[in-house]
């Protein structure tokens, strides 16, 4: 980085005549601490700071910056007893700046501030302050105990939700109360009867017997002097529900528990601590069974009104009992040792909570055949219903959901297999009842339901979208509306399966963190949405739970049990170790999270070249191929079934390119050169293997030459050979792909690639099936599993694996952003630092548009196009580059507004690339105008 401030200085001198040496300095804003606005109770010791810089200029770089931290607005504004003062900075770094001050102590909140220098030494007013809260940093902090229910023979059955209760009294004014809590299954805190904070489906899921997290709550407004109380209610959530597609329960451990510290500070100093201990009382509570595939079922009539508040009769409550030993011990999230941890650590929650984020009213309500009152929401998603309702107590409402609805218009339930996703709510009697689970969630668009006391309305059922809330950072929009649609449908997909973990699908009995679909979709679900913090956690747990041996779980976390090669150590699955934090330091070029995931990178490359062997062709035990790849006994489409020994050597040739790029971005050189020579190996065995002199390659599938050409693996004379036959093997089906999991992300990019833009978009806006657009024509909402979800016949294909929400199929929308929005990372340069800004137009769009809110602002690039001209409109972030690619032109035919390229303010160069002109602008918007003569 330095280097390249040096550069960017020495270009920036007045005489290049497009510096902004005049007019307003620049701001700074939207001040993130790792990857949160203002976050409370995080572990890092050094957290890194960020920054964004507004300016009203052209080319704005930052050259300098300055940040001061301290423990009080006060300090910080008179300058008083800095924790840390950077002092000025020469650096063009505004992400990710380590903290440098003195060690963090727990509980502890700090302010801080920046401010940054342009090039032309303008400096801008100190931003807005920020801040954070650190958590409980030692072991030692933590004196609440584990307490749970006293164990009973049925154990490991569905139980009651136990409801955990203590009262308190506060004794004076209170300057400030935290709430540090996590559990054994889930936990809903309550105080003085209120709920603590918005977040669903605490603590989380994660590798629990490695590490566990905690949340922390400001409950200072929920407090009052005199008589409190706090309540806790557990469900058996992921910890000891059902989980995994075999049925088994109590995977994580059989008893639910609290640990739970509320540490008020008074407004004289005095300190005071609630814990969970011995003294704590339970009883159980009205969730009378919980499930995450099979529901919720709840009696009214057996509330405690009143059960978390004080002043309140507890003598029919028991003691609780403490659980021994304790399950969980405290370390610093740091130090989550990757292969070999001791114990589940206790961290801080790093991602965005889950939440409701949306609600949707019924668009249609109808009778089914099967007597069941059918709300229909119009969207499939992951949530559940809202039911209100009056009526005589003891009551019982059943509500069922689905995805869709068989052709006689009843709920069609086969795909969900054994997640039964059933409701049931037993009335009180008492006034209107609005009732919504706690402890589940369903994947649906429709709700079935039975036992209504009175005729149903609209208003009988709300859909509560649920999923984890993550700002939504890109949008894709053109002037085709069903691709328009399509976008849609990959977000909702997104939404419905980013639930804390991301899933394969909300509804059936999985909803598990399948490694090959997240690493498919990794570089899509970062246009779409904020993953940062996210896939930052999934990846503490991909590593968490990494076999000694470097082989993966097939699922993280990781349920399944197996060893390193049961259900483990599949290509295309596995490298999801090394794509995805490869993805990620391009999307947000975050270094430590590349570092800190690079050993168990390594121990996946390590793992799949062992299992090569010496001639590195991995003729592999069970691999899943690619996935779900068409395959149909029309004769018109044979063939579509590719090797898996040709796809697991080439996923190990690509992992270990990208472990090599890694290993050079953290300046591993060593690793580096070995790395890249492996996969240069790894190559020549794979071109000698499957590769003919005449370009064909492997078994002559669509997947096989997507990946041979996607991964680089073709000696370069062979390359429009094999893009050739791919080509045509496309054309001769008609225009349809026949790809699964594995090929399918790549398959629009590798022809966009080798000059087959043209059938790149047919294929993208094929309506007949297999395509992407052939769901839609089925009134799809989500992304489908499988191409023939349901067939041209209204058929369903085979209930064992039909979901209508897996967002696999939707990494399509990488290339959408990509190629016709036209907005793209440099690896060399990643997190957007230095964009590449290139559409190519096609398909008959007249127009497209893509946005990215880049951590340094946002990139955007909108395209127009007419028989005379075609307009692209380009915003490039403060501190950021972006290169800018126009096809097929010359650099005469191209005005920036109304100027003439070269010269315009901003713009740093101008070059002609063969047909094509490049163009290298510094922040701002432009208006770039290509003239078609005629
Ligand atoms: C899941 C997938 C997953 C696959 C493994 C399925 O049951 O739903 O999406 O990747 O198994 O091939």
């Amino acid at each position: 980085m330095t280097l390249l401030l040096g550069a960017l200085l020495a270009a920036l001198s007045p005489s290049c005549g497009w510096g902004n040496q005049d007019g307003t300095p620049p701001g700074v804003t939207g001040l993130r601490v790792e990857y949160l606005t203002d976050p409370q109770g995080i572990d890092a010791a050094r957290p890194r700071l960020s920054w964004r810089i507004t300016s009203t200029e052209r080319n704005t770089v930052q050259a300098a910056y300055s940040l001061q931290v301290a423990r009080s607005e006060t300090d910080l504004a008179r300058g008083d007893h800095l924790l840390w003062d950077s002092g000025r900075v020469t650096s063009d770094v505004s992400l990710f700046v380590d903290y440098a001050g003195p060690p963090l102590e727990s509980r502890t909140r700090y302010v801080w501030r920046v401010r940054v220098w342009d090039a032309s030494g303008r400096a801008s007013a100190w931003s807005a302050i920020g801040t954070w809260e650190t958590g409980l940093l030692q072991p030692d902090d933590w004196t609440a105990t584990w307490i749970g229910t006293a164990p009973v023979a049925a154990d490991s059955l569905p139980a009651a939700s136990p409801l955990f209760r203590r009262a308190f009294r506060v004794t004076g004014p209170v300057r400030s109360a935290r709430l540090y809590v996590t559990s054994l299954g889930l936990y809903e805190v309550h105080l003085n009867g209120q709920r603590a904070g918005d977040r669903l489906f605490t603590p989380g899921w994660t590798s629990y017997h490695r590490r566990l997290q905690y949340q922390t709550y400001d409950v200072t407004s929920l407090l009052h002097p005199g008589d409190n109380a706090v309540g806790v209610m557990l469900g058996d959530g992921w910890y000891r529900g059902q989980l995994g597609f075999s049925g088994q329960r109590n995977v994580y451990g059989r008893r639910v528990a609290l640990r739970l510290q509320l540490e008020i500070r008074y407004q004289d100093a005095r300190a005071e601590r609630v814990v969970s201990d011995p003294q704590w009382k339970t009883i159980p509570g009205p969730v009378l069974a919980s499930d995450i595939y099979g529901g919720e079922t709840y009696d009214a009539r057996q509330e405690h009104p009143g059960w978390a508040a004080a002043p309140y009769d507890d003598h029919a409550w028991v003691a609780v009992a403490p659980l021994d030993p304790p399950a969980a011990t405290l370390v610093a999230s740091e130090s989550v040792a990757p292969l070999d941890p001791p114990a589940a650590t206790l961290v801080a929650s790093e991602s965005p909570p889950v939440r409701r984020i949306r609600e949707v009213r019924p668009v249609a309500v109808r009778r089914a055949p099967s007597g069941e009152t059918v709300f229909d929401l119009g969207q499939n998603f992951s949530g559940w219903a809202r039911l209100a309702v009056r009526g005589p107590a003891g009551t019982v409402v059943t509500l069922r959901y689905a995805e869709v609805l068989d052709r006689d218009g009843n709920l069609y339930t086969a795909n969900l297999r054994r997640a039964s996703q059933t409701d049931r709510y037993t009335l009180k009697g008492e006034g209107e009842e609005r009732y919504e689970p706690h402890f589940t969630f369903h994947g649906f668009r429709y709700v079935g339901v039975t036992g209504l006391p009175a005729p149903a309305t609209t208003g009988t059922i709300t859909g509560i979208v649920v999923s984890s809330d993550l700002a939504a950072t890109g949008s894709f929009e053109t002037s085709d509306s069903l691709l328009n649609r399509l976008q849609q449908n990959i977000v909702w997909g997104q939404r419905s399966n980013f639930l804390d973990v991301p899933t394969d699908c909300p509804q059936r009995d999985e909803r598990l963190g399948w490694t090959g679909d997240a690493q498919v979709f990794a570089r899509t679900a970062a246009f779409n949405l904020d993953v940062a913090g996210f896939f930052s956690k999934w990846l503490a747990d991909l590593a968490a739970d990494q076999d000694p041996s470097g082989s993966l779980p097939w699922v993280i976390p990781n349920p399944l049990g197996g060893d390193s090669t049961r259900f483990a150590g599949t290509a295309g699955w596995s490298d999801a170790a090394v794509i995805v934090p490869w993805t990620m330091y391009l999307a947000y070029g975050d270094r430590r999270l590349l570092e800190r995931q690079y050993t168990s990178m390594r121990a996946w490359v390590e793992y799949e070249r062992r299992r090569a062997g010496a001639d590195l062709i991995w003729r592999p035990g069970w691999q899943f191929g690619d996935w779900l790849a068409f395959h149909s006994d029309d004769p018109s489409y044979p063939g579509a079934t590719t090797g898996t020994d040709l796809i697991a050597t080439a996923f190990l040739a690509h992992s270990a390119d990208l472990t090599a790029r890694a290993a050079a971005a953290l300046g591993r050189d060593a690793d580096a050169t070995r790395y890249a020579a492996l996969s240069r190996a790894v190559r020549a065995a794979f071109d000698r293997e499957f590769v003919s002199t005449a370009g064909r390659v492997g078994e002559n599938t669509q997947t096989a030459y997507a990946l041979a050409l996607a991964f680089d693996l073709l000696p370069d004379s062979l390359v429009p050979t094999a893009a050739d036959r791919l080509a045509a093997d496309i054309r001769a089906r008609d225009v349809h792909l026949t790809t699964g999991f594995l090929g399918t992300p790549h398959l629009l990019p590798v022809l966009a690639a080798t000059g087959h833009v043209d059938l790149a978009y047919e294929l993208l806006t094929q309506r007949s099936y297999p395509s992407w657009l052939y769901p839609i024509s089925r009134g799809a909402t989500t992304m489908w599993e499988r191409w023939d979800g349901i067939r041209p016949d209204s058929s369903f294909e085979d209930p064992g694996m039909n979901s209508f929400n897996h967002y696999a199929f939707g990494a399509v929308g990488d290339w959408m952003y990509r190629t016709i929005g036209g907005i793209d990372a440099d690896p060399q340069v990643p997190g957007y630092r230095r964009a590449r800004i290139a559409p190519r137009p096609g398909g008959g769009l007249t127009s497209a548009r893509a946005s990215l809110e880049t951590l340094y602002g946002t990139l955007s690039s909108a395209w127009r196009r007419d028989a005379q001209r075609f307009v692209l409109e380009v915003t490039v972030p403060p501190n950021t580059s972006a290169e800018v690619t126009l096809w097929e032109t010359q650099v005469d035919q191209v005005r920036e507004g109304e100027r003439p390229l070269s010269g315009a303010p901003g713009v740093r160069d101008v070059r002609q690339r063969g047909r094509d002109v490049v163009v290298i602008v510094g922040s701002g918007n432009y208006e770039l105008t290509v003239s078609r003569t005629p």
